[in-house]
């Protein structure tokens, strides 16, 4: 298999798709590609989840939400937590993504909580780093980086998490919806960065596991010479998530990659 770790194609919805926009989606989305190694998500929003995993079955998609409190249960207004989520058939969550982080105060550490709370309760997480364009222009990328994976992942407690469940994705901020998708040399080399860092503080093993998704301005155009890079372990899509036609589109380049 050319991608040691399979393939990955999530679809964050974001504030889109009420329930009977998410019904039409599944209605149409027919079947995807079945190959070894080869995963899809889709993360709508909390009121679509429940459809979402009843219209999902079958159809070999996981269900995600796209945060999550680390609690299981209390005063907590506003927050959802992995017993919820669990209760529903949801097994996969967002944390920490660029726009928790810029519009609704998400810093390193909630997402360390967040993290947390989701592996020591069955939740798969997707912890989304990445930098601004003023970091990128100011040569602070690699430091950027750097700074989000230690303060959500710090060595103590995450080494035990890091045995495949964990999942991180590179979202370039300047990327995210603004249709400039970071070249394949650029987002392998912020890849490479993130594999290093889990290599040198959790080892090979761990490092090897873990799948490092790329995200901003996917599209099953340019989807393939993404995932054909050496350490981009499948894609976290937003807007070319939200039609069945494209979103099958992507999984089907996910299968190709793995070939
Ligand atoms: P985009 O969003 O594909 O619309 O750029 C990606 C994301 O925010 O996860």
């Amino acid at each position: 298999m050319s991608k040691p770790r399979g393939v990955l194609i999530a679809g964050n919805w974001k504030m889109n798709h009420g329930q009977a926009e998410t019904e039409a989606f599944f209605a149409s989305l027919g079947t995807l590609p079945k190959t070894a190694g080869l995963e899809a998500a889709l993360f709508p929003p909390a009121t679509s989840l429940g459809i979402a995993v009843a219209r999902a079955s079958g159809k070999g998609v996981h269900i995600g939400a796209q945060n999550l409190h680390w609690e299981r249960s209390g005063a907590f207004t506003g927050e959802l937590s992995p017993a919820l989520l669990l209760e529903i058939g949801v097994r996969h969550a967002l944390v920490a993504h660029s726009e928790r982080r810029q519009y609704f105060g998400e810093t390193d550490e909630s997402a360390r909580r967040r993290v947390e709370g989701a592996i020591l309760n069955g939740i798969r997480p997707i912890l989304c780093v990445g930098e601004t364009r003023a970091e990128r222009e100011a040569g602070q990328t690699a430091s950027v980086l750097l700074r989000q994976l230690r303060g959500a992942l710090p060595d103590a407690s995450a080494g035990a998490f890091l045995d495949g469940r964990l999942i991180i994705a590179y979202e370039p901020v300047w990327a995210i919806g603004t249709g400039l998708t970071a070249t394949p040399e650029q987002a392998e080399e912020a890849h490479q960065i993130i594999r290093k860092d889990l290599w040198d503080r959790f080892g090979l093993e761990a490092a090897g596991k873990t799948l490092v998704l790329y995200g901003g301005s996917v599209t099953p155009q340019n989807v393939a010479s993404l995932l054909a890079c050496a350490n981009i372990d499948g894609a976290l899509v937003g807007g070319a998530s939200l039609k069945p036609d494209s979103f099958r589109a992507l999984v089907a380049a996910g299968a190709e990659a793995l070939k």
